[in-house]
């Protein structure tokens, strides 16, 4: 049987996470067949910008849900051993688990369950939630009307036809173009522009790995990478960083 690929400890490793590597903290997946979409279409129409005003009670409901799922659990095995490793990480989800692990450099595509924001065009009101459980904002802590301008707050999720945070894409595409080794964990490579990202960093020389436990099968998505790891996240991850001395992150010395 074929090794199974790890980076070299002098390579540049720089992460991609998807939902795979917090289903396990009951957050679940989005896709799939116990995904959230799968399990309930309705919510995925929510999801879309247009939807707003309306949807704003769905929209506390699940982000401030998961927020608070996130946040009991905790970072997972993955999450921690991405974290000593001291890889940059560009994520998909919203939970802040990655920080909560220890990982300084995270670049959120999609904004941020833990935080809320004024749906106000020109607002800059922003205020960080006490996740709980409810469709109201006042369920999260926090005001459903923006102190400064009175407009609807919103949880910080970037909604399907929105624009991704420009300062976290351009970070992004920094990263893909710089990774000596650049690992996809727990994606199904379906979300653009971060399905984007693996050929980007490929077309610049890095080696591209995909870490699913299902991995997607269609060839358009598989074609992006090198080796693809059909295995659990939290099992590949540690053993990645069991691999790797002299490259611990500092920050996190004294936990070991
Ligand atoms: N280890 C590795 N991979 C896993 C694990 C695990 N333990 N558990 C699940 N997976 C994989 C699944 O096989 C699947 O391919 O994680 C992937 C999750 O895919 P999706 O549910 O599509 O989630 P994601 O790709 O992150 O979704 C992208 O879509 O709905 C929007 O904004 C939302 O950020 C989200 C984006």
């Amino acid at each position: 049987m074929t090794p199974r690929f790890r980076p070299d400890p002098s390579q540049r490793l720089v992460v991609l996470s998807g939902a795979g590597l917090s289903a396990r903290t009951g957050v679940g997946t989005f896709r799939g067949p116990d995904g959230l979409w799968a399990l309930s279409p309705d919510l995925e129409s929510a999801m879309h910008a247009d939807a707003l005003p309306g949807s704003l009670p769905a929209l506390w409901r699940v982000w401030g849900g998961m927020a608070k799922v996130a946040a009991d659990h905790g970072p997972t095995p993955g999450h921690y051993a991405i974290a000593r490793m001291g890889a940059p990480v560009i994520t998909q989800n919203v939970d802040g688990l990655h920080q909560a692990a220890g990982s300084c450099d995270v670049s959120e595509l999609h904004g941020r369950a833990y935080a809320a924001v004024c749906t106000g065009p020109d607002c800059t009101w922003e205020a960080p939630l006490t996740p709980g459980e409810g469709d109201r904002a006042e369920d999260h802590g926090a005001p459903s009307r923006c102190p400064v301008c009175g407009s609807p707050t919103r949880p910080d999720v970037v909604l399907f036809d929105e624009m991704l945070p420009e300062a976290a894409l351009s970070r992004a595409q920094a990263l893909a173009i710089s990774a000596d080794v650049f690992a996809v964990v727990g994606t199904s490579g379906t979300v653009f522009p971060a399905a984007a990202l693996a050929p980007l960093a490929r077309e610049h020389g890095a080696t591209t790995v995909l870490i699913d436990i299902d991995p997607p099968r269609d060839p358009f998505v598989r074609a992006a990478f090198d080796h693809v790891i059909a295995e659990d996240a939290h099992q590949v991850l540690p053993d990645w960083e069991s691999h790797r001395d002299g490259a611990t992150n500092p920050f996190l010395e004294p936990f070991g």
